[in-house]
């Protein structure tokens, strides 16, 4: 009787074996969960197509995020929704925006107890719902919404935040930020480039989320699906503009992506998983369809597999709570 010489599940009989030799582990502290906050609610409102997000009021905010740092939660990064819109997102920069208010009220009430982030973008603040200003033909105009993105760095570093999200998918925005951040004191705040951020589907939830404005698409400035070398280029021009951080996103349908980019990266790596990606699991986890928490924790080890430092994601205080349990 023979059989084979080597057999792989030797190494897989018990739990702690498994344990021993596992490559890859999950961790709160790098986690961030993506946050909302909205201008002149009285009390926290249900996203529909996010079940278990919500739209805050700054005190909700405040506490969700008191929250997050209680259960080990690595970092926020926070969004507004503003009650008013114009053609520039003129509430990106100003001093009463509800994110740089937003900001200042977080930033007072936790400290460095965990790493809290902006999204810098102007998308949520524009009537058109464009990530940028828009020239006489209604083109998104590269190099003057590099203009907004320098105030607006400017704005919320001086709100508190130690980290801006570059989402905007502007040619040059990171050495734009940079060089403003700096010539204004702010040499301590960090950048974290939405390096290959995709024209995705996958944003769906989210857009109702904001209640954002957009008639038409991205795809004049986010990266085509269909491209995997590209991403990769992206991610080194943010490296060599000064980033600090560079981001894929989404992260399930872009994991080839995302280990390119682990590979070629001389600086931390992260992936969002975006909310169609969250969407998606709770619909089908509602039906009964599939095992909520295993999937959850799959798909998280799955984006750390393929080469994600920190993970943005809806679930990273429940997955904490879990992850201190176990
Ligand atoms: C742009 C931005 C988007 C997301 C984060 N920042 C969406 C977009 O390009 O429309 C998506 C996040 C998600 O879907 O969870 N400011």
């Amino acid at each position: 009787m023979t059989g084979p010489t080597v057999r792989p599940r030797r190494i897989r009989q018990t739990a702690a074996l498994r344990g021993l030799v596992a490559e890859t582990h999950l961790s709160a502290d790098q986690l961030v969960l993506p946050m909302f906050v909205r201008e002149s609610l009285t009390e926290p409102q249900p996203i529909a197509s996010m079940p278990g997000v919500v739209h805050h009021t700054i005190d909700s905010l405040r506490a969700a995020v008191t929250e997050a740092a209680e259960a080990g939660v690595g970092g926020v990064m926070l969004f507004g929704v503003p009650d008013r819109r114009d053609a520039i997102g003129s509430g990106a920069t100003a001093e009463d925006g509800i994110l740089n208010v937003a900001t200042r009220a977080v930033t007072a009430e936790i400290g460095d107890e965990l790493v809290v982030q902006t999204d810098l973008c102007l998308d949520e603040f524009t009537d058109h719902g464009h990530c940028g200003v828009l020239d006489a033909a209604g083109a998104v105009d590269n190099d003057a919404t590099l203009d907004r993105y320098r105030d607006m760095a400017v704005a919320q570093a001086a709100s508190g935040s130690r980290l801006l999200g570059l989402s905007g998918m502007m040619d040059g925005q990171v050495a734009a930020t940079r060089e403003a951040l700096d010539a204004a004191g702010f040499l301590d705040v960090l950048l974290l480039g939405y390096a290959a951020k995709y024209a995705s589907g996958f944003y769906g939830p989210f857009r109702e989320a904001v209640q954002s404005a957009l008639v038409g698409d991205r795809r004049t400035y986010q990266l085509d699906p269909a491209n995997r070398r590209e991403g990769v280029r992206e991610a080194m021009l943010d490296i060599e503009q000064g980033a600090d951080i560079v981001m894929v996103k989404p992260a399930m349908s872009y994991l080839d992506v995302l280990a390119d980019v682990a590979a070629a990266s001389p600086i931390p790596v992260w992936a969002y998983q975006v909310s169609g990606e969250y969407a998606m699991v709770e619909a089908a986890a509602a039906n009964g369809w599939i095992d909520r928490e295993r999937i959850v924790l799959e798909t998280l080890l799955g984006i750390r597999r393929a080469g994600a430092g920190a993970v943005l994601t809806y679930w990273a205080v429940e997955v904490a709570r879990w992850l201190r349990r176990a």
